[in-house]
């Protein structure tokens, strides 16, 4: 199927990249918001311009979407848009990544080289499992979670929507990583992490907790 990547920058080019190992979905463009990017290429793959082009470029034959925007809430809110206006999500899945056939994953998600999702695990829509990140058994990823590279998550592990775990970070048995938290690079985390709370550290530690709504 003809594919267009949404998001120009350094997670599209990964993304180009592995759509390309896996060989499934041929990527004839990228659209971005950004304009000093248009009419350049990466990696051969011309930027045609923004996301009003997608239905020309439906008209055009192009069948499927990938939304590749590192940030969790952007990336989000495009891939449901574009799913609602009918374009199919498609997946990226590197071929060293290696995937439990017990394992469910939602659309949009992109798994990179050398990941591993073991048994029974659940990866949400829109979901990053980066470079060499590891989920054990029975783990739970949100929709729009990004486990960076490296990370290692132990079993039965819940990981909140639109929530990042940063690059090497470990996570121990059958913790609640919560919505929109953010784990910092290298972090060993212990304890439940709360909802929007930032941790960082070896034992992970509270660093920012989640902004509260202002009282009226
Ligand atoms: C956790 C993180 C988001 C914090 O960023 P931030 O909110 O801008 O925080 P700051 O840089 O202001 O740091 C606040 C404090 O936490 C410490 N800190 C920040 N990140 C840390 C980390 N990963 N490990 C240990 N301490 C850390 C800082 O040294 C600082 O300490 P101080 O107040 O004693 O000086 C960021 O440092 C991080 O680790 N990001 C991971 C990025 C990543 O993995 N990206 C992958 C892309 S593929």
């Amino acid at each position: 199927m003809d594919v267009i990547i949404v998001g120009a920058g350094g997670h599209g080019r990964v993304v180009l990249d592995i759509l390309r190992a896996a060989g499934e979905h041929a990527v004839v463009g990228f659209v971005d918001a950004n304009q000093d990017l248009h009419g350049s290429e990466i990696a051969g793959v011309r930027v045609l311009g923004n996301l009003n082009l997608m239905p020309k470029l439906r008209a055009k034959g192009v069948g499927g979407v990938i939304v590749a925007i590192g940030d969790n809430r952007v990336r989000q809110s495009y891939a449901e848009k574009l799913g609602a206006a009918g374009l199919k999500l498609v997946n990226a899945v590197h071929p060293s990544a290696v995937i439990s056939p017990t394992a469910a994953l939602g659309v949009n998600v992109v798994v990179a080289a050398g990941a591993i999702v073991c048994t029974d695990a659940r990866i949400g829509d829109s979901a990053i499992i980066n470079t060499a990140a590891a989920i054990d058994h029975e783990c739970e990823i949100g929709e729009a979670a990004h486990l960076a590279p490296g990370v290692r998550l132990a079993g039965r592990v819940w990981v909140g929507g639109g929530a990042v775990i940063g690059i090497g970070a470990n996570v121990l048995p059958c913790l609640k990583i919560g919505e929109h938290a953010i784990v910092g690079g290298g972090a060993l985390v212990r304890r439940d992490v709360p909802a929007g709370a930032t941790v960082v550290g070896v034992p992970a530690r509270v660093i920012k907790t989640a902004v509260q709504p202002m009282a009226i």
